[in-house]
């Protein structure tokens, strides 16, 4: 049974054909005017030329790249048999997508797209589309190459995006028409010994816009460091994860992704080169830090700080539902139970929930040992006993350090095929048992649909930065006892109609979740959440939003960037046919 929201997707078709009769019987602005209303797209007779393309191309040194749908293998000239049948078996993973100047890994914004998934008589190149994918990119190699990109972009009113690993859920680095800004080459690592500053001195880290966290875990072990990163060893490590909080296994330890900037290197939309700091255009630095990807200037390189590496003691555990009763009487004492590792300073873990299955898959405790270890878990081993409960898995160890702990626990395969949303659970509200039990009650009727799970991150982040409102990161990371994300997961190849029933289920979820919670104290995480959530401002934002908006109208006063559910995104619509257009 799938649920669906008719309201939500017939809100979305309203708001994109009022714009039509609004725009063009609007007095003052002439056709021309109103057309510049909208980004042009190809076929548009304002698009530009060739000509036009190939002098951008010069003036970023022969760094222009035209986007390709990596389904194009499987099409016309370009078929190759061995190549289609490689990328079908692997298109469900996200790893065709993360070092490509457009490909993005979402397969709502990807959308079958160009789908390798072609008979060999239906594969005429016609059918394979760039759809949502950026039409042109620039290989980014420093702070010209980004201000040409802006100017074009600019002048010739085409929609502009930054493309990083493009992992985002919510197509912030995709766009149809649009020149993106390719930051994944940018791959410098620089440590530094003794970064000074009026709130920090210390070891720290410069890492080039296209770092991925596997690249820096490795480089800071081999110095006896660590850094904070992404559960995920993919992720950009100073894009729109750590612009829009980023959390991993060591948060609970040194704060977020957020918490963990000292600087940030950008190119502003004007083309100026400049440092975001605490000391420096103090208020970008604030919003870049945990206001949102992608929405305020362009980042080129990030310091951040790193810390003394050491031993983590870590611990999995993992049971069957073979009896339900007992199975929800458990993941109800879970949740309890991170009431108390919740107390357990630098504590995290990570724990997914299906109908069949519970699998603490990371318990992560940096200076833990066997016994703390032990401790931590042992009275939900007892509880387990009593529910009659045997682990099928259960192993806890200590590494010497964090990478190390990392390889150990991290082994899952990375997969895309799925919909994500999800909320906060405030800590103050976790103390009063019966939210607690409602919850364990509405898990148990979401994960009696098919293909649907939870995720629970139990990571503490409260009084974690350097000075209060230190950053832009939402309160409500601050306020909550763990993380739930809400997933539906899709076979390889699931149709447009299966992608958007999801999102749609996603969203009634987090409704469900919010109602459960109606406090101000709640959120949710925007890099995990809907794109298309009605309460995003509230969600996502939290408190935060009337300042954002404010820096936002100072460093980008026209939008040229435009992310949604990003900071002023309800200024602009996006019609039917991929055009992005001023409300
Ligand atoms: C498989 C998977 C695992 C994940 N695991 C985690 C996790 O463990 N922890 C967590 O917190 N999140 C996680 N996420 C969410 C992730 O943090 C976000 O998707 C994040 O936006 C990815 O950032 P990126 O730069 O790598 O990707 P991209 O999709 O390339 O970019 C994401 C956004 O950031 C903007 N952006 C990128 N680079 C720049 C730049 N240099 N300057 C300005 N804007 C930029 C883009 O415009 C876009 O809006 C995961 C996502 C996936 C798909
Ligand atoms: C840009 O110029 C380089 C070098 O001349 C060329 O290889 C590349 O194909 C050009 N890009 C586009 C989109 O034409
Ligand atoms: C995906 O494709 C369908 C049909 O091909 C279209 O109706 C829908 O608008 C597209 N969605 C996105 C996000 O591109
Ligand atoms: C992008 O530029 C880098 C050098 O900065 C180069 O190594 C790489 O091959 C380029 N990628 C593409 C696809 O042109
Ligand atoms: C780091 O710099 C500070 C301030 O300049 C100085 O006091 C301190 O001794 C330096 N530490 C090291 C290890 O060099
Ligand atoms: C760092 O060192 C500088 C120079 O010695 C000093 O002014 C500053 O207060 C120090 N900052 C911290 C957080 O100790
Ligand atoms: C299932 O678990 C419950 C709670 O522990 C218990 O009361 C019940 O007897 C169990 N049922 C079976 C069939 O074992
Ligand atoms: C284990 O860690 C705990 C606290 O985390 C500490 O009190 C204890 O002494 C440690 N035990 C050993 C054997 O190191
Ligand atoms: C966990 O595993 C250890 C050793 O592998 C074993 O001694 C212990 O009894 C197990 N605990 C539970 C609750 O299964
Ligand atoms: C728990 O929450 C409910 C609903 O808000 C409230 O009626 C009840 O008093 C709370 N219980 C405690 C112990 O706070
Ligand atoms: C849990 O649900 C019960 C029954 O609907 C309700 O009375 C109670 O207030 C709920 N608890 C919370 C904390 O919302
Ligand atoms: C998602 O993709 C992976 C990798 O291709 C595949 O193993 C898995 O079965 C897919 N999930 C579903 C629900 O089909």
């Amino acid at each position: 049974m799938l649920v669906t929201s008719p309201i939500r997707l017939a809100g979305l078709f309203t708001a994109a054909l009022l714009l039509l009769p609004l725009a063009a019987s609007a007095p003052g602005p002439g056709p021309e005017r109103s057309r510049q209303r909208c980004r042009y797209l190809p076929g548009d007779r304002e698009w530009p030329s060739i000509q036009e393309w190939n002098k951008l191309n010069r003036t970023v040194g022969g760094r222009l790249i035209a986007g390709v749908p990596v389904g194009r293998t499987c099409y016309g000239p370009y078929a190759n048999s061995v190549a289609c049948a490689e990328l079908q078996d692997t298109w469900g993973l996200v790893d065709n997508f993360l070092n490509d100047p457009v490909n993005v890994v979402s397969p709502y914004f990807e959308n079958n797209t160009c789908d390798p998934f072609v008979s060999p008589e239906a594969n005429a190149l016609s059918l394979c589309q760039l759809g949502n994918l950026a039409s042109y990119a620039i290989n980014v190699s420093d702070a010209s190459t980004v201000a040409a990109g802006l100017k074009f972009a600019k002048e010739k009113n085409i929609r502009l995006v930054i493309k990083n690993t493009g992992h985002d859920y919510l197509g912030g680095s995709a766009g149809k028409g649009s020149l993106a800004l390719w930051t994944h080459n940018l791959k410098e690592i620089t440590f530094i010994q003794n970064y000074t500053s009026r709130g920090y001195n210390g070891t720290a880290v410069k890492l080039g816009a296209g770092v991925q966290f596997f690249e820096v875990y490795k480089a800071a072990s081999d110095r006896g460091l660590r850094v904070v990163g992404g559960s995920c060893p993919t992720v950009g490590a100073t894009g729109g994860w750590r612009q829009a909080g980023g959390y991993g296994p060591l948060v609970s330890t040194h704060g977020l992704g957020a918490d963990n900037a000292l600087s940030y290197e950008v190119v502003t939309v004007d083309g100026r080169h400049l440092t975001a700091s605490p000391q420096e255009n103090s208020d970008l630095f604030w919003a870049l830090s945990g206001g949102g990807a992608g929405n305020y200037a362009i980042v080129l390189s990030a310091i951040v700080k790193t810390h003394r590496d050491g031993p983590v003691a870590g611990s999995r555990l993992s049971f069957l539902n073979t009896n339900s009763t007992a199975f929800y009487s458990a993941v109800e004492a879970w949740m309890k139970h991170m009431l108390v590792l919740d107390t357990i300073p630098g504590f995290a873990t990570e724990t997914l929930v299906t109908d069949g299955a519970f699998a603490l898959n990371l318990a992560t405790h940096p200076g833990g040992n066997l016994s703390s270890m032990h401790a931590a878990l042992s009275p939900f081993y007892t509880t387990l006993a009593q529910l009659n409960i045997t682990p099928i898995v259960n192993n806890s160890a200590v590494q010497r350090g964090y990478l190390e702990h990392y390889a150990e626990y991290q082994t899952a395969v990375i997969t895309r095929n799925l919909t994500v949303g999800g909320r906060f659970i405030p800590r103050a509200l976790a103390h009063n048992n019966t939210l607690l039990s409602n919850l364990t009650s509405l898990f148990r009727s979401l994960l009696s649909e098919p293909d649907a799970a939870v995720y629970l991150h139990g990571l503490n982040v409260a009084n974690k930065t350097p000075t209060p409102n230190y950053n832009a990161v939402t309160p409500a990371w601050r306020n909550n006892l763990f993380l739930i994300n809400v997933i539906f997961l899709e076979s390889d190849h699931a149709p447009w109609t299966t992608l958007r029933d999801n999102l749609a289920r996603a969203n009634v979820w987090q409704d469900r979740l919010r109602e459960l919670d109606p406090t101000p104290l709640g959120g949710a995480y925007i890099n995990e959440g809907t794109f298309d959530n009605v309460e995003w401002k509230a969600d996502y934002f939290g408190g935060t939003y009337e300042r954002l908006r404010v820096i936002k109208a100072k460093w980008d006063p026209n939008s040229l960037l435009y992310v949604r559910p990003g900071v002023g995104a309800d200024e602009f619509v996006q019609r039917g046919d991929g055009r992005l257009c001023r409300v």
